[in-house]
Formats: structure tokens, C-alpha cells, sequence
């Protein structure tokens, strides 16, 4: 009989194991970055809404965070969100393909020269973040972040 308890005990775990995977990997499959917009990468500056990059209110905790890209460095490099926040994400490249990633995060995308690619989060956790280049682009590419501090 002690067994059946451990036999039921295995099984309930496994149970526990596989809605956790589950549930896990359809959050994730909720925001898959998409790059169906398409931008000419030598008019960036002049191209809405990366003319004037930073963060826009959209609407109640709404807001769009428009980022240029370029080797070695993010255009706004400093940005303030309020906690909370819903953010959708634009960013585009201005010359070769760079990487946006927000460690501790599941914020990670490319950015690629002639597609604005877009993910939205949500911060929740107030705190200092780092944004990374995790695309190898030349010789400044260690030094390529920037700094988001939700408050
Ligand atoms: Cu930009 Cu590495």
C-alpha cells in the first residue's frame, strides 16, 4: 500500500511538471517577436516613429518604447518606465544586425537593418536593467548598452 501512495505521489508530480511546461511555454508563445514591418535603414531618423526614439504613452499603462540602433549604441541609452508598465518594445538597426536582450528578462530579439522587430512586456519588478548587444557587430560590441530603471 505504500506503493500505491508513491506510485500516486510520482505521478501527481509528474502531472505538476508538465502543466508547469506547458503553461511556461505558452506565456512565451505569447509575445514571439515579429518583424512584418519593413523600414528603409538610411532613412531611420527621418522614419516615425524612430525620429523621435524614447517612450510613448499610449494609453492607461500603455506605453511604446521606440529604440534606434546603430554600432556601438541604443538611441534613447537611458530610459525611465513606470512599474507596471505595459511596453511595446520597436526596434530597428540603422547599419548591421545587432541584439536587444534584457537579462533576467525573457526580453531578447534582433535587430535587424530594414525590419522593425517588436516584443511587449511588462515591468513589473522596479529595479535598474541592463539592455545588451548579443550580436557580434564589430569592434565596439562590448561596450553596445544601454539602462532602463523602472520606478
Ligand atoms: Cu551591436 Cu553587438
Amino acid at each position: 500500500k505504500y506503493e500505491k501512495i508513491w506510485l500516486t505521489f510520482g505521478i501527481g508530480c509528474l502531472v505538476v511538471f508538465l502543466t508547469v511546461v506547458g503553461v511556461s511555454a505558452f506565456a512565451a508563445g505569447q509575445q514571439p517577436p515579429s518583424c512584418l514591418t519593413t523600414i528603409d535603414p538610411e532613412k531611420v531618423d527621418t522614419t516615425p516613429p524612430f525620429d523621435q526614439p524614447g517612450l510613448v504613452k499610449k494609453g492607461e499603462n500603455e506605453y511604446e518604447l521606440n529604440i534606434v540602433v546603430a554600432a556601438f549604441s541604443f538611441t534613447p541609452n537611458a530610459i525611465e518606465i513606470p512599474k507596471g508598465a505595459k511596453v511595446t518594445i520597436n526596434v530597428t538597426s540603422k547599419d548591421v544586425i545587432h541584439g536587444f536582450q534584457i537579462p533576467g528578462t525573457n526580453i531578447n530579439m534582433m535587430v535587424e537593418p530594414g525590419y522593425v522587430n517588436s516584443l511587449t512586456a511588462t515591468f513589473d519588478e522596479p529595479g535598474e536593467y541592463t539592455i545588451l548587444c548579443n550580436e557580434y557587430c564589430g569592434a565596439g560590441h562590448h561596450m553596445m548598452t544601454a539602462r532602463i530603471k523602472v520606478v
